[in-house]
């Protein structure tokens, strides 16, 4: 049945345990605080979260999930001390410069999510490089929310749907969830089905407001660059032994209705 907007907006309605997911969207939280209790910059900080995010990326390939979105630098963010965002820009336009070609190679598919006016223009243009070169790959779609707030994200697909509107080219009552999805930074791709937050703080931080509305959450209280395969793994594991209903009762999971 995808009669309801609600539901059909959930690409994903997968509920039969072991699984993997198809979709992971990570908040990598807890830079600052692990370069602080080593008496460190926080800068020093995000270079060691910058290696985690090869080692989970590395997992996600060796588990065949087949979408993983990293929460790298939220629009709240250009708030912070103008030394600590220049040297995130910086960490990422060499991550840009040395790691691309080797995602390529491993068919990452490399995806930018938020608003891009405000990164200088060098990286907003390795940004489109390195999604050109690797358009076709398929292997692991990898967005990496950068200058991303989950509010912008809803603010910029209803001026679109509003212009459309006004133009005549939509109607009122064909605006769906559907059409609100295919507006937003994450268009074509299934809501992720387990988040994760690092760090011990238990919030959303303006992550993907919308597309976690039946995603499983899971947090641990390790910091971002501690990350190892074997906390992912244990994510994964309590995640293929949830239950997802999707509003349905138990009953109705155990015999199979889909929502
Ligand atoms: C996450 O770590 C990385 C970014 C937000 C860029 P933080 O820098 O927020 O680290 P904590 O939360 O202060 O420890
Ligand atoms: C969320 O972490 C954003 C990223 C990890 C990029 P923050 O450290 O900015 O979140 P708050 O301020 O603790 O909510
Ligand atoms: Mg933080």
């Amino acid at each position: 049945m995808r009669s309801s907007p609600t539901i059909s907006a959930m690409p994903d309605r997968q509920t039969t345990a072991p699984r993997v997911p198809r979709h992971l969207a990570i908040i990598m939280d807890g830079n600052g605080r692990w370069a602080k209790q080593r008496q460190r910059p926080r800068t020093v900080g995000h270079r060691a979260g910058a290696r985690a995010v090869n080692l989970c990326i590395d997992f996600c390939l060796n588990r065949g999930i087949e979408t993983l979105t990293l929460f790298a630098f939220s629009s709240e963010n250009w708030q912070r001390p103008k030394d600590e965002v220049g040297a995130l820009l910086t960490l990422f336009l060499r991550a840009l410069e040395r790691e691309v070609d080797e995602l390529h190679r491993r068919g990452v598919r490399l995806r930018f999510i938020g608003e891009r006016e405000r990164f200088p223009d060098a990286m907003r243009q390795r940004m489109r490089e390195a999604e050109h070169l690797t358009r076709d790959n398929a292997t692991l779609n990898l967005c990496i929310a950068a200058g991303y707030g989950g509010r912008s994200d809803i603010v910029q697909a209803m001026r679109k749907l509003a212009a459309l509107v006004a133009a005549g080219e939509l109607s009122v009552d064909d605006i769906t969830a559907e059409r609100i999805n295919d507006a937003l930074c994450l268009a074509g791709l299934p809501d992720p089905d387990l988040f994760i937050r690092t760090g011990g703080d238990q919030r959303i931080s303006n992550f993907l407001l919308w597309q976690l509305a039946y995603t499983e959450l899971w947090f641990t209280p390790v910091l971002w660059p501690d990350v190892d395969a074997a906390l992912l793994s244990g994510a994964l594991a309590d995640f293929a032994a949830r239950e997802r209903r999707f509003g349905l009762t138990s009953e109705q999971i155990a015999q199979g209705t889909t929502p």
